[in-house]
């Protein structure tokens, strides 16, 4: 189990973060338009301290709640979420009063209260739940064009170029999944099961935006034939012909980046790319998506060792910044960077810099039973896409080779790209 002292650390982090990404937005902006892919921040932020008090507060130590109020305004599960702008939630005063003080609780519990599991595995739960949170309201910023947040010392984007080609993988029988010597493990994770994973060959980086405006210039969003049907469909109701963020300036393609539109980086990641796109891609670039159990015998299966890796270097979390994670840089790295994250095999940035989104739906590994947080996964089985790695503003402390995130396919707004695998 991660240490009080660690945990405490974290609780603080997470809250930085929360108040760093909301402190600059007026009132409107912390409420914003209403939409269905994202919360009002302001809700939002009250939400992240509404979880942490109800699992840690309420539920691991049966404290009273602090609002009478509460579970009516911030219960996920319970409050619809296009109700979420009209509720009578409390001023940004008195929400951030509430997040101050939850957490000062918290702190509080876990320097007094020993090593009571209960409280640290809950501790620790809505930690994770918080940075989770926090990486949505980075891209909740991007979706409305707000400015950048301003983050606690972040450091230029490196930008070495492009990386080439493709490594292979042996194959073999992965036991796909978390083990138990986890120190903490989320239930859609649980638990390794033997898969046998054929022999393939998977690019070493993602696919880059130059790569994905050859597509977008060769007329890729208008030829039927690289779509499925479910995809065209998409792509006919949303109007879409080229990613989310891009427009054309004269000849040259813009993205916007929050609230201001740049040219192309050629050698990063393209982002904002939903399922769909993805696979629309590879069919014209005559590739195709891995599948979840190939991206996690790419990034941790050791074939000379016959034992997986934690990450996709070794066992070892690396020094802060190594990775492209934390937003410790604004924005993507261009696919080279980082070597020292690379697995023995030469793919990089498994971790780090853009979520990978995989072939396959996400569903319950083999005797699944949902954690006390029931909501975390099971209903979101089978109508999600798995996506894998973290990107450039997940907190490295998330992350294994095993974490599994998911969202819809139709999807643009989150930090997601991908990359290919040869065909057989
Ligand atoms: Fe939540």
């Amino acid at each position: 189990m991660i240490s009080r002292a660690v945990l405490s650390d974290w609780v603080v982090d997470a809250r930085r973060r929360t108040f760093e990404l909301v402190s600059d937005l007026d009132d409107s902006q912390l409420l914003g338009p209403r939409l269905a892919i994202v919360n009002p921040l302001l809700w939002e932020i009250g939400h992240v301290a509404w979880f942490q008090e109800k699992w840690v507060l309420r539920h691991a130590l049966g404290e009273p709640p602090i609002r009478r109020d509460a579970d009516a305004l911030w219960d996920s599960a319970a409050v619809a979420h296009d109700t979420r702008w009209d509720l009578p939630l409390p001023t940004r005063a008195g929400t951030l009063s509430y997040l101050t003080e939850v957490r000062d609780r918290v702190l509080d519990r876990l320097a007094h209260g020993g090593d009571d599991p209960r409280l640290l595995y809950f501790a620790l739960h809505a930690a994770f739940h918080e940075d989770m949170h926090d990486e949505a309201f980075t891209y909740t910023r991007q979706t409305h064009g707000y400015p950048p947040p301003r983050l606690s010392g972040p450091r230029p984007v490196a930008a070495p170029g492009p990386l080439r080609g493709d490594a292979e993988v042996a194959g073999g029988t992965l036991l796909l999944g978390a083990t138990p010597d986890e120190p903490f493990v989320f239930d859609n994770e649980k638990w390794a099961h033997p898969v046998a994973v054929g022999a393939f060959a998977m690019a070493r980086a993602p696919v880059t935006q130059e790569e994905f405006a050859a597509f977008v210039d060769d007329g890729g969003y208008g030829r039927r034939d690289v779509w499925s049907e479910q995809g065209w469909t998409w792509r006919e109701g949303a109007g879409a012909g080229q990613p989310v963020y891009w427009r054309r300036d004269g000849g040259a393609w813009e993205r916007r980046d929050f609230d201001r539109w740049v040219r192309l980086e050629p050698h990063r990641p393209v982002l904002h790319v939903n399922w769909h796109e993805a696979q629309a891609y590879c069919r014209w670039a005559r590739r195709r998506l891995p599948t979840e159990a190939e991206w996690e015998a790419a990034a941790a299966l050791d074939p000379l060792a016959g034992r997986k890796r934690r990450f996709p270097w070794g066992d070892d979390t690396p020094p802060d910044g190594r990775p492209q994670l934390d937003a410790g840089v604004l924005g993507c790295a261009d696919v080279s960077a980082h070597p020292e994250g690379d697995t023995p095999a030469g793919f990089r940035q498994m971790i780090g810099n853009v979520w990978e989104w995989t072939q396959d739906a996400f569903a319950p590994y083999p005797g699944f039973v949902p954690d006390a947080y029931k909501e975390y996964s099971e209903p979101w089985f089978f109508t999600h896409k798995v996506l894998r790695g973290g990107c450039w503003v997940t907190r490295g402390r998330l992350l294994r080779n095993t974490w599994r995130n998911f969202y819809p396919p139709d999807r643009r707004d989150v930090w997601a790209g991908f990359r290919t695998c040869a065909l057989e």
